[in-house]
């Protein structure tokens, strides 16, 4: 069966800087407190009327310039994001629609903080089978609209930022390539980070009362996110590891999530990895959910930590609980 690859990377980061100055002119918060728990120091924001896909375009055109591609090139869209445009229609439908392209099947994914890595294992799994030859991966959030600059919504607000990455997955003709996927998610800790308002049980589903109750805004118990995501992180990349009779010395560059920069930091304690081998910006983005690993992949690469034949290990923790790790022969 042919590997898949990773042909071509983009990313896109709205201009608009936020430091952690500017939240505590905002509401009761500090720029060390801020540093101190998550090592963010700025992140990104969109500006009104800005939309998931907009960023997600950006991010592509970036992407498809660096493969020397046209959008008509495409023969499919994976589209991960937990700030999707609208409710529905899937956000993929409006990204094919601005690269001005139809007809393409349009796949949105849902799996927040894990959302790019379960795309490019699906990618990975489409070409491998032969079904496409050129598909486009993106992962793209607006946060910034679904954040409460309040006291009561600082805990969360202080993390999140906006941007977008993208990638092209195609048929590999040598030994590179994605080597194998490992996708986790336990259901149990749902409602540990979560956005409350869309409950489709009620009947209307979204009340003034629920908008009164802030139930608008993303809600998450953050000690035992970070607690779970400690465990879980070395866990996945030791599995991974196994998986491909690989020790953690091989992996030549980790590409974790960027969720908070002490989380980083105890796993790859955990797993005896120095520091400087566990990429980060979450410094200049904060968490950018979908678009982290990607914008991270951009970066590296950018940042010459990657080259012909290096062992990349992508690994992501987040809401649901969801979790997983793959490892890339570039
Ligand atoms: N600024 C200042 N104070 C804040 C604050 C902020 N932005 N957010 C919370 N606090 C306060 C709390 O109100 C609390 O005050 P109190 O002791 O007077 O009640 C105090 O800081 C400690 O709150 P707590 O939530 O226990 O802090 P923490 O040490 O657990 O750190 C996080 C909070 C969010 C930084 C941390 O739990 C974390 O990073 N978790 C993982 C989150 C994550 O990665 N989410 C995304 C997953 S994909």
């Amino acid at each position: 069966m042919t590997r898949a690859k990773i042909l071509s990377v983009g990313r896109y980061l709205p201009e608009r800087r936020v430091t952690n100055f500017d939240l505590a002119n905002m509401f009761e918060t500090s720029d060390e407190w801020i540093q101190q728990r998550t090592g963010i120091v700025e992140r990104r924001y969109a500006d009104e009327g800005v939309f998931c896909s907009d960023l997600a375009l950006e991010a592509s055109k970036d992407c498809l310039k660096n493969a020397g591609m046209k959008p008509e090139d495409i023969d499919f869209i994976v589209f991960a994001t937990l700030s999707p445009d609208h409710h529905f229609p899937g956000t993929g439908v409006y990204l094919q629609r601005k690269l001005g392209i139809t007809d393409i099947g349009c796949l949105d994914i849902r799996n927040q903080c894990t959302g790019f890595l379960y795309s490019l294992a699906v990618a990975d799994a489409f070409v491998r089978m032969g079904m496409y030859k050129r598909i486009l991966v993106v992962g793209s959030e607006v946060h910034s609209s679904a954040l409460h600059y309040t006291k009561e919504g600082r805990d969360v607000a202080v993390l999140f930022g906006d941007g977008a990455g993208a990638v092209l997955v195609g048929p590999s003709d040598g030994s590179s390539g994605i080597l194998s996927s490992h996708l986790h998610a336990d259901g149990r800790y749902a409602e540990i980070l979560m956005l409350e308002i869309f409950n489709i049980s009620k009947k209307p589903y979204i009340t003034h009362q629920t908008l009164d109750e802030g139930k608008q805004y993303p809600k998450m118990v953050g000690r035992e996110v970070f607690k779970v995501a400690v465990t879980k992180i070395p866990e996945v990349v030791n599995e991974a590891l196994n998986a491909n009779n690989l020790k953690v010395e091989d992996i030549d560059i980790f590409l974790p999530h960027q969720a908070n920069l002490r989380i980083n930091q105890f796993a790859a304690q955990q797993l005896g990895v120095p520091e400087e081998k566990f990429f980060s910006n979450i410094q200049r983005y904060g968490n950018t959910t979908a678009g982290s690993l990607p914008i991270a992949l951009s970066e590296a690469l950018e940042q010459g930590l990657i080259h012909e034949g290096s062992l990349i290990m992508m690994v992501a923790f987040g809401s649901g609980f969801t979790w997983g790790a793959n490892i890339i022969r570039w």
